[in-house]
C-alpha cells in the first residue's frame, strides 16, 4: 500500500479499486446503530487546514472517528501561525505531538508534497492550491460506481471553471486511470491550454456545452471559484450561465440514465440551477455522505488498520 496520497498520480487500477470496494465494506458502518470500529484505536491523526473546508474537514474527522482514532484539529486562525511559524516548524509541532497522520489543506500547491518529506506519518492531501484533491476525486469515483455500475467506458464531461481546478486535475487523472474518457468543457479561458495536447491519453477538451450533454453519462459541474481568479474571465455571471449553467432543459438533453455531479459548495443559479441541483439526477448530497466511507477506507489503508 501506498504511504501517503498526494496525487490522483499516486493511484494505479489495484490500488483505487481496493480504496473503493473498501469503501464500500465501509459504508455499511454508516448503517449501523453504532457507527463505530475500532481499526485505527490509540492512532492520531490531525487535520491541518490552512485554507477554508466545510465537506473534506469534516468528513475527514468524522472518518477517523468512526475508526476510534484520535483527532486533533488544527485550524491556522487562532494558531502560531499568526506570529509567522512556518509550515515546516508547524508539522514538527504535530509530529512531536505524535501525529501518524496529516490530513493538509494549504493555499500553495506542492505543499503536502514538502509536508510528506518533514514527517515519519502518513500525508494526505485535501486540497492543494489549484493543483489536487485526490479524495475528492476518489469520492466522486465511488458515486459514480454506485450510481452507475462502473468507471471504465463511462463518458464524464468535466464542466466550468478546469483552469483553477484541483478537482477536475485530481479527476482527470484518476478517472483515465480507471478508464473513463474524459471532456473538458468550458469557456477557452478556463481550460488550461496544455490541456489541448493530451495531459492524459483519453482527455478531449470542448467549448460547447449543448453538443457534449447528450453523449455524457456523467456531468460534473465545476464551481466558478472567483476567489482564485486575479482577472477577468467570462464577459458577465450572465453571459457564462447561458453558455455554461446546467438548468432544466440542458439536463433533458442527457440520456435518461446520466447523472449531475458537483464537489461543492455549489454557486446555485451561477454554474448549476436549483432545478438540477435538487433533482434525483443530482449526486451533490450523495458525494457528502459517500466522502465519509472513502476517507474511512483511505485511513485505515495508509495506517494499515486492523
Ligand atoms: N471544495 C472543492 C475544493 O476545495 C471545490 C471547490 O471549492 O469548488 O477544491
Ligand atoms: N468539495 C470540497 O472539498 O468541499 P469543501 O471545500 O467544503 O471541503
Amino acid at each position: 500500500m501506498i504511504r501517503h496520497l498526494l496525487s490522483g498520480a499516486d493511484l494505479d487500477p489495484a490500488t483505487a479499486t481496493l480504496i473503493l470496494d473498501t469503501a464500500a465494506e465501509m459504508a455499511t458502518v454508516a448503517g449501523r446503530e453504532v457507527k463505530k470500529l475500532p481499526a485505527l484505536r490509540g492512532r492520531t491523526v490531525v487535520n491541518l487546514f490552512y485554507e477554508d473546508s466545510t465537506r473534506t474537514r469534516i468528513s475527514f474527522e468524522a472518518a477517523a472517528k468512526r475508526l476510534s482514532a484520535d483527532v486533533i484539529n488544527f485550524t491556522v486562525k487562532g494558531s502560531s501561525v499568526s506570529k509567522g511559524e512556518s509550515l515546516k516548524d508547524t508539522a514538527l509541532t504535530l509530529q512531536a505531538m505524535g501525529a501518524d497522520a496529516v490530513v493538509i489543506r494549504h493555499p500553495a500547491a506542492g505543499a503536502p508534497h514538502r509536508l510528506a518529506n518533514w514527517v515519519d506519518g502518513s500525508v494526505i492531501n485535501a486540497g492543494d492550491g489549484t493543483h489536487e484533491h485526490p479524495t475528492q476525486a476518489l469520492l466522486d469515483a465511488y458515486t459514480m460506481r454506485a450510481r452507475l455500475g462502473r468507471i471504465d467506458g463511462l463518458h464524464v464531461a468535466i464542466v466550468g471553471d478546469v483552469l483553477h481546478s484541483r478537482v477536475a486535475r485530481s479527476n482527470m487523472l484518476l478517472l483515465t486511470t480507471l478508464g473513463a474518457k474524459v471532456t473538458l468543457v468550458g469557456p477557452p479561458t478556463l481550460i488550461p491550454i496544455q490541456a489541448d495536447h493530451a495531459l492524459a491519453p483519453g482527455i478531449e477538451v470542448s467549448y460547447d456545452l449543448d453538443a457534449v450533454l447528450p453523449e455524457s453519462d456523467v456531468v460534473m459541474m465545476l464551481r466558478v471559484q472567483r476567489e482564485r481568479m486575479a482577472a477577468s474571465y467570462f464577459p458577465s455571471a450572465r453571459e457564462y450561465t447561458r453558455r455554461y449553467g446546467m438548468d432544466g432543459p440542458r439536463m433533458a438533453r442527457l440520456p435518461e440514465h446520466a447523472i449531475v455531479m458537483h464537489p461543492g459548495p455549489i454557486n446555485r443559479g451561477m454554474e448549476i440551477m436549483p432545478a438540477v441541483a435538487d433533482s434525483p439526477r443530482s449526486t451533490i448530497v450523495e458525494q457528502v455522505t459517500n466522502g465519509v466511507s472513502v476517507r474511512m477506507a483511505v485511513l485505515y489503508l495508509l495506517l494499515g488498520g486492523k
